[in-house]
């Protein structure tokens, strides 16, 4: 059974809101969890964060950065794909904690949505920094807004919100004397690197999505093995959250890199094709 794409919009540069019928996959859905997309049949496996659900529909929010998320990006409204396999990996721990901090970065900002609505509807007070490197690139601010008791937006250029980095929002908040009790970070593995070493030195646990390269999403090829505290972990069937601050994060981006150069041939071939 294919998937049919019924909403779709540019939401910044190379950046696509997708909303799919799969009525299965929302129904079961939760905070943190993803799926798998394949294009066509011959299409790599495109892992994705659920960023939202309604009763029979998904949302998506991709941004376009090989061959795979290009051919996704240009589907047109009321075509299918030809499988979406989810909802995958293990829902984010939501309970009442009092003060938590979520942090959105990029195209993370869409992953962060379902985490901090589940955290607001908690009843937890939820300070919230989203990020991105101009105010072209922030996305979802009015989502995210609805369930934010304090939002902060940081753009890398000060075209919107405070410039600078969310690790400087991040120890602003601090500074305040905000008491964090948990937080959560997803966006660019630097950003969660850096946003775990602030959360290091004043002993806040933190929540990063990791995104090692996913092949089949169910904890049986091993690709997308990541090193937890001295333990290899596979992201997909034991995470894809995993405290920040015990992530091997030198491994991890040796491990992302490992297939640039395969994948950039494999754009250039897309764009002949
Ligand atoms: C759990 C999870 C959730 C994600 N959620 C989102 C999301 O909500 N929105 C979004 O835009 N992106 C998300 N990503 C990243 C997205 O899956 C990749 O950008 C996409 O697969 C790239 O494919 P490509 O062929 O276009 O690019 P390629 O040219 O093949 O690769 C570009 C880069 O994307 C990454 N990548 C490639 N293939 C995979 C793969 N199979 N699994 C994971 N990463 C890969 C690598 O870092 C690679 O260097 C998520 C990744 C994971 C693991
Ligand atoms: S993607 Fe295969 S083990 Fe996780």
């Amino acid at each position: 059974m294919g998937y049919k794409l019924v909403e779709k919009k540019e939401i910044a540069p190379k950046i696509f809101d997708l909303i799919f019928e799969a009525p299965e996959i929302a129904q079961h859905a939760k905070a943190g969890q993803f799926v798998i997309v394949r294009v066509d049949e011959k299409g790599e496996r495109i892992p994705l964060t659920i960023a939202q659900k309604f009763d029979r529909q998904i949302r998506l929010v991709v941004q376009v950065v090989g061959k795979s998320t290009e051919k996704l990006s240009k589907l047109s409204v009321g075509s299918e794909v030809e499988d979406i396999a989810g909802p995958l990996g293990n829902p984010s721990e939501i309970d009442e904690f009092g003060n938590v901090l979520v942090i959105g970065g990029g195209v993370g900002i869409a992953a962060i949505l379902p985490i901090v609505k589940a955290l607001y509807e908690a009843g937890n007070y939820t300070n919230v920094i989203i990020g991105a490197r101009s105010k072209d690139f922030l996305i979802l601010m009015d989502d995210i807004s609805k369930y934010s008791h304090n939002l902060i937006v940081t753009t890398d250029d000060g075209s919107f919100g405070m410039k600078g980095l969310v690790t400087d929002a991040f120890r602003s908040l601090i500074k305040e004397g905000k008491e964090i009790k948990i937080a959560w970070a997803v966006g660019p593995v630097v950003m969660m690197e850096n946003c775990s070493k602030v959360a290091s030195e004043f002993g806040i646990p933190i929540w990063t999505s990791l995104n090692p390269v996913m092949i089949d999403g169910t904890g049986m090829c091993g690709g997308c093995r990541v090193e937890v505290n001295g333990v290899i972990k596979f992201a997909c069937a034991d995470g894809p959250e995993f405290d920040g601050r015990y992530v091997n994060w030198e491994d991890l981006k040796k491990r992302l890199v490992q297939y640039k150069e395969y994948e950039m041939k494999a754009k250039k071939f897309n764009n002949r094709g």
